[in-house]
């Protein structure tokens, strides 16, 4: 620091600084590229502001020391925006983008329509006004032609420029007045932070990071603003209320050479095919990105087509937000049946009146079982809501509506299958058809030995398997190697060709590996991992089959449960027929080379689960087993360092918890889907 008797041009001092801070905010917050240390920083902000507590005179708004926020106000000031800030109309489909072309290119009258596709960031818009490159004044969009002054609290948004004046590359020139429009945000991280830290100071956490962005930029303390890290994302610049560049594309270009933070996802294209196919890949990418999304906003790049189409009071007709269809639906639940699932685990569904949600269409629903029916007080004939995210069993979250002629489901007393008398064990909520050669259960033993994970056998689905078993072509998963040319091309969509497939990959899986074998046969609790472990740990299935409880519990990572379920698939003497006639046929019951575990693909694979509440089909001690095999580790308590928390009934400080943190959370059928299991394999 230069001495202060020294006669230095402080003036000249305190810009050289102002600049220099200028660039490192800009690198840091709006490029994420520091370049100098949080040290290095400092010094130069403490040198700033000495000067300026020495030199009032020099003081100025647009320095970056006014980021930290001033005194606390006492209320907000309304003020007229120069043009008013309009919604946006919304398009729930690729049919209604379509429509929304044609409109523009009728109105328009052309033939073709370049388009901008932006992502539509879930925060509050905020309009920002610069007169000579320097920021004057922002307005929050309050109703649209009068919002509140929140200036000070915006000077705290590190990424919001203050002075405009000289950055490189900026064709732009900001001398006189202009308006940037553009979204405050907080991102995931940031918003997760800020909740846990309410918790720990017993104050109300927010719901999401919208609200608590919209929180944080309306308190009259900016202060408070400055500590919540909010971002500010650019997407319009305006003169007298009209755009100033002749396309948006090219605004939003040098919206950013200016210094803003402008979304990088962003594409610009003729017609509205290409951002049909960019629309569709976001669902899957958007849980990756730092910010929440709502949606895709379309506008057309040409300011002169958009003066030309023009706004209604409401919403520009130039533009459009795209919203992914909702994942929620209602629908009626037409009638209730059952699975049976691979150990026999009844699960009842509720068969649905079909219905789009989230862009597909359901017609099926998970019950789990006939608690979860009771709690849900549902009955044929009652209108839901019906939920599907991701790839998850769509579910019934409640009823709507009771039908008028509803009638109760009946609980059953026998296998809706094989008409056995169903078992519900002590604790489980789920009834067991406990007859092993139910064929209900068999189609899916063997659909499960089949799948890519186990034998990966190709080619054989599950319209194959229940002919198969209805057939009595297969009676048990040995039946699979004795299956001839002719039985299969009399079945059903069957050519010659597909049958010699089907039978060179059922021949193939002969060689699969023991730990693939063992996995394949379906003993409870057994998934992939302990397989895997099993198979290293004894070498053979023979070894396996003469383990006592003991030894098997002396193997790393097989708890109790595991010990004895296995002990219990060997001990049974149909099992053991079914051993040897697999042997018989040829399969890998032991391996030649010393194994190495294959790496997991799972999911769960290193990561931390916390159980809480009663799940519907599966009790804590099942799940954290199954979990446990997956690869995946229990936790006590939830934290920072919890990646999941499996939450079923009754849940309670520790789902309030993770939401707090934002963590995932999942219920049975989401843990199930994690794990790779149908619902009904139970
Ligand atoms: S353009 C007249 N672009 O969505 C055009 N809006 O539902 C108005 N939003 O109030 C806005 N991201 O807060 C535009 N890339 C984006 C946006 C965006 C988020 C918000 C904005 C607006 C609301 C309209």
């Amino acid at each position: 620091m230069p001495p202060n008797d020294f006669p230095v041009d402080t003036r000249a001092r305190i810009e050289t600084l102002r600049e220099t801070i200028r660039e490192h905010d800009y690198r840091y917050y709006v490029l994420d590229q520091p370049e100098v240390s949080d040290a290095e920083y400092d010094a130069l902000m403490r040198e700033l502001q000495q000067l300026e507590a020495e030199h009032p005179e020099l003081a100025s708004v647009d320095s970056p020391t006014q980021r930290v926020g001033g005194a606390p106000r006492e209320g907000f000031v309304k003020a007229q925006h120069p043009s008013s800030m309009l919604s946006l109309d919304n398009a729930f489909s690729e049919q209604e983008l379509r429509d929304f072309d044609r409109r523009v290119r009728e109105r328009a009258e052309v033939d073709a329509v370049d388009y901008v596709g932006e992502l539509k960031l879930d925060g509050i818009s905020m309009s920002v006004q610069f007169t000579d490159g320097v920021m004057q004044r922002a307005l929050t969009r309050g109703d649209g032609s009068t919002g509140e002054d929140i200036t000070e609290n915006a000077r705290t948004i590190r990424s919001l420029p203050l002075s405009l004046n000289e950055k490189a590359g900026a064709e732009l020139d900001w001398s006189g007045t202009l308006e940037v429009r553009g979204e405050v945000v907080l991102n995931r991280r940031s918003f997760e932070k800020l909740n846990a830290d309410r918790m720990r100071e017993s104050q109300p956490t927010f719901a999401n990071p919208r609200n608590a962005a919209a929180g944080s930029l309306r308190v009259l303390d900016p202060k408070i603003t400055a500590s919540r890290r909010l971002d500010y994302f650019a997407y319009a610049l305006l003169r007298d209320g009209r755009p100033v560049m002749e396309r948006h594309w090219a605004t939003l270009n040098a919206l950013e050479a200016s210094g803003f933070k402008v979304n990088p996802n962003r594409l610009r294209c003729s017609g509205i095919e290409p951002l049909i196919e960019f629309a569709a890949s976001w669902p899957e990418k958007r849980d990756s990105l730092a910010y929440e999304i709502d949606g895709l906003v379309v506008k057309v790049d040409s300011t002169a087509v958009q003066a030309k189409l023009a706004s209604t009071a409401r919403a520009p007709r130039w533009a459009i937000a795209y919203k992914w269809a909702a994942e929620q639906a209602e629908t009626v639940v037409e009638d209730i049946d059952v699975q049976v699932g691979r150990t026999g685990a009844i699960t009842p569904r509720a068969l649905l009146k079909p219905v789009q949600v989230g862009g597909v269409t359901v017609s099926r629903a998970t019950l789990h079982n006939e608690d979860e029916i009771a709690r849900l007080g549902l009955q044929i004939g009652d209108t839901v809501l019906v939920e599907r995210s991701g790839d998850v069993i769509p579910k019934v979250l409640r009823v709507v509506t009771q039908g008028k002629d509803r009638r109760p489901f009946m609980i059953l007393e026998n296998c809706p299958v094989c008409g056995t008398h169903l078992v519900r064990e002590e604790g489980e909520a789920i009834r067991r058809c406990v007859n092993a050669n139910c064929p209900a259960r068999l189609k899916e033993s063997i659909l499960h030995f089949a799948s890519r994970r186990a034998m990966n056998i190709d080619g054989l689905g599950e319209a194959l398997v229940e002919q198969f078993v209805d057939k009595g072509l297969v009676d048990s998963l040995a039946g699979l190697y004795r299956l001839q040319q002719e039985q299969l091309e009399s079945l059903e969509r069957v050519g010659k060709k597909s049958a010699e497939n089907l039978l060179r990959n059922i021949a193939a899986s002969r060689s699969r590996t023991v730990a693939r074998l063992i996995y394949g046969l379906g003993i409870r609790f057994v998934g992939e991992r302990t397989a895997q472990v099993l198979a290293q740990s004894h070498g053979s299935i023979d070894e396996l089959g003469e383990a006592t409880l003991d030894e098997l519990r002396e193997v790393d990572d097989v708890g109790p449960r595991v010990a004895q379920a296995v002990l219990d698939f060997f001990d049974a003497p149909k099992n053991q027929q079914l051993l040897a006639e697999l042997r018989e046929a040829g399969l890998t019951f032991r391996e030649d080379q010393p194994l190495k575990a294959e790496p997991l693909e799972t999911a769960l694979a290193g990561k931390t689960f916390v159980l809480t509440g009663t799940l519907p089909g599966l009790t804590r001690d099942e799940a954290g087993a199954l979990i446990e095999q997956a690869g995946g580790k229990l936790a006590g308590s939830v934290s920072n360092k919890t990646d999941y928390l499996v939450a079923g009934d009754k849940a309670g400080s520790k789902l309030d918890k993770a939401r707090a943190l934002g963590l995932a959370i999942l219920d049975e059928a989401g843990l199930r889907e994690l794990l790779g299991t149908a619902a009904a394999t139970g």
